[in-house]
């Protein structure tokens, strides 16, 4: 049984699914998708990605298609959104690790390709560092497709509010409520970084399609607001009622709290 809704009465496409894993392997076929068409016309594929729990099942699913169904990503070319600060590259906390253990450690990209913000950058060289992660993402034309998660503060990358609609990659300083949640990784909230190295929301917004992923019924409450909320710096993830081309992927717990019923 298919469960995917698009509910046009909130204020952005919305896909209502049973679960995260039939979720996933959907936003994980549009991506397969983009990139095989890219690579029929000998053109790269741009990805922005994100970290978190939320794009796990979707990263696995490119990896079985790769293992099992042969897709390439050698035409690909990938931006992340954020990385804490500092944070070594090699450090198991670092989304570098994060991303090679779930995604490129198994598919076979050009790590030439990859592009994720540097936690190691010193101090007084991040504003020239986050020019260039921009001119970089300009360069090769802009982003194709943007993952997204969103955080219980309403963050997406590491845009804390307030955050608003023109900011770029820059250096931010992480919510609390933000540390808390990512303390149990970490070991105690004592060894989460206080600061991050993130694209900003008008980078996210340049990006061509947009797709953003909530699991749980701990989502619902921020999926919600982002949906139906007054666009705001104070819940900068409600800037993505103003992008043409967003696609939102929830299971039933994300969905909880939507007004209208979104199920079949
Ligand atoms: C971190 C990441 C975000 C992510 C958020 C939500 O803060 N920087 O990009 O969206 O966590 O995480 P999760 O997907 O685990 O709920």
């Amino acid at each position: 049984m298919n469960l995917a809704v698009n509910n046009s009465s909130e204020k952005l496409y919305t896909n209502v699914y049973a679960d995260a894993e039939s979720a996933s392997k959907k936003v994980a076929q549009d991506i397969a998708d983009l990139i095989r068409s890219k690579a029929e016309k000998g053109e790269n594929a741009v990805l922005g990605l994100a970290t978190g729990s939320s794009p796990l099942k979707v990263y696995a699913e490119l990896v079985r298609m790769h293992k099992e169904e042969g897709l390439s990503f050698k035409n690909v070319i990938t931006f992340n959104l954020d990385e804490y600060y500092p944070m070594d590259p090699s450090s198991e906390h670092s989304y570098v690790y994060f991303m090679k253990k779930n995604l490129f450690d198994h598919v076979d990209i050009n790590m030439e390709n990859v592009n994720i913000p540097s936690g190691t950058i010193r101090r007084k060289e991040i504003e020239e560092y986050c020019a260039t992660y921009e001119a970089k993402i300009k360069l090769h034309g802009g982003v194709d497709l943007q993952l997204l998660g969103i955080g219980r503060t309403g963050h997406i990358g590491f845009n804390e509010p307030p955050s608003n609609e023109k900011t770029l990659t820059r250096m931010v300083t992480l919510d609390p409520i933000t540390r808390k949640d990512a303390a149990p990784g970490f070991g105690g909230l004592e060894n989460v970084p206080t600061e991050a190295v993130t694209m900003g929301v008008g980078s996210i917004l340049n990006a061509k399609k947009v797709i953003m992923m909530a699991w749980g019924e701990s989502k619902a409450a921020i999926v919600n607001e982002m949906m139906n909320g007054e666009v705001s710096g104070q819940v900068p993830a409600t800037y993505l009622q103003l992008h043409n081309n967003v696609a939102v992927f929830l299971d039933e717990g994300a969905a909880k709290e939507l007004k209208t019923e979104t199920l079949v």
